[in-house]
């Protein structure tokens, strides 16, 4: 996402401060931020904050003599690519949903035909209030994106929903919007990712290193390509990419269930989780005490989330492993896709630097029974866009 010509209205609301980071973030990376502002937004942040993040004149008065001749509320909403109002008070919200045009802000959100977002954030009472609702309802009518408020603490005191999305969450959710080629558009597409925790008693576990950074990114360009993305994750510490639905697990078992459950209602399925392979017999129910002796736990197989997904598969799904190996990469990841009945293994090796557990890159090989596609070191990201890019073919 870069030269992209971005208007970002702020209106009155604590977490104006959190949209100086978008507003540096989205420059950064080389797009025209613009800053339109209520008057009450500027109580909370002063104008030259976002003037000197976006290095353009933040307009607040539609009536100012000292700027260009120019209808300046209609060139910017004409060159806009996007609007984005954030943070949107319950009474800008009120406006907008409404038509009314009353500021610099809000007659140039009037005026933009490109998309729309508002990232509300208030009060839970305000909020969750019907004329609130009823009002985003308008917006989506209009066709308007509406983007989710984050539960927490408020900076009223009280604990709820109505916090701002912090700004790396809005800046993925704008990246999706952005995102042409949406390839994928109509397919349910169902990701794994993360480790397994197979409990010993309640206090020690079984576990494995994977930080769910492939499994995640996957889900991410699932969601750029228009996807209905629900990911399956272990534990992992990682933020839930916007509009993608996502079930916490925490066993292989746990796991197991809800990838099974859901095998049919999906078109593509790509397990990159890290299950483990065993889990103890039995689960000890209060903690184990240790003694001198030496310890044996008995440990018995999880079930092969893949192997079954491949017993059961339909004509027209796709179905994905992944084959981490230390050696042998290639002849066992072959295995895998024969013994899986699997469409495409991707196999990376923990041998190859910058591949495999925790880093922010890897290194993959892409087999099919008759084809292999070896790529070079890429970011996950880029990974991920590159075995998407197998999901439609053969159709
Ligand atoms: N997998 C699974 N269920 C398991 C174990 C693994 O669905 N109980 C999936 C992983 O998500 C991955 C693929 O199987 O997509 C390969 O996992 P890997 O551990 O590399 O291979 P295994 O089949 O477990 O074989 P081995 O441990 O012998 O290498």
């Amino acid at each position: 996402m870069k030269n992209k010509c971005i208007v970002i209205g702020v209106s009155g609301g604590i977490a104006a401060y959190k949209i100086c980071t978008l507003v540096s973030s989205l420059k950064k990376k080389g797009n025209d931020v613009h800053v339109l502002m209520t008057k009450s937004a500027t109580e909370f942040v002063g104008p030259l904050t976002f003037q000197t993040l976006s290095q353009n004149r933040v307009i607040l008065d539609m009536f100012s003599v000292d700027f260009e001749v120019d209808v300046h509320h209609i060139s910017l909403a004409k060159k806009a690519d996007l609007f984005v109002l954030a943070p949107a008070s319950a009474n800008i919200i009120a406006k907008v949903a409404n038509g009314i045009a009353d500021d610099m802000l809000t007659t140039t959100f009037l005026a933009a035909t490109c998309p729309k977002v508002i990232v509300p954030a208030m009060n839970t009472n305000m909020l969750e209030n019907p004329i609130t609702q009823e009002n985003l309802e308008k917006c989506r009518k209009y066709g308007m994106h509406i983007l989710e408020s984050g539960d927490g603490y408020l900076a009223c005191g009280d604990v709820g929903k109505g916090r701002l999305p912090e700004a790396e969450e809005i800046e993925d959710a704008i990246e999706g919007l952005f995102e042409k080629d949406h390839f994928l558009k109509g397919k349910k597409i169902m990701i794994s990712a993360g480790p397994t925790r197979e409990d010993i008693d309640p206090v020690r576990y079984i576990t494995n290193h994977s930080s769910g950074k492939m499994g995640f990114a996957l889900a991410k360009a699932a969601r750029n390509a228009g996807a209905e993305v629900t990911l399956v994750s272990g534990p992992c510490n990682l933020k839930t990419p916007s509009g993608i639905e996502r079930i916490e697990v925490s066993s292989a078992e746990e796991m197991a269930k809800e990838i099974i459950d859901r095998q049919e209602e999906n078109d593509v399925i790509i397990l990159a989780a890290a299950v483990a392979d065993y889990r103890p017999k039995e689960k000890a129910l209060e903690k184990m005490k240790k003694s001198d002796d030496d310890l044996s736990i008995s440990l018995v197989r999880t079930k092969d989330i893949l192997k079954t997904l491949g017993e059961k598969k339909k004509k027209h799904q796709i179905l994905i492993g992944f084959a981490m190996e230390t050696e042998n990469l290639l002849e066992n990841a072959q295995k895998k896709l024969v013994t899986k009945n699997v469409d495409y293994i991707v196999a990376n090796s923990l041998r190859e630097e910058g591949a495999g557990f925790g880093v922010d890159t890897n290194k993959v090989t892409i087999l099919s029974i008759n084809k292999k596609e070896e790529l070079p070191l890429l970011s996950k990201e880029e990974v991920a866009e590159r075995i998407l890019a197998y999901c439609t073919k053969g159709e």
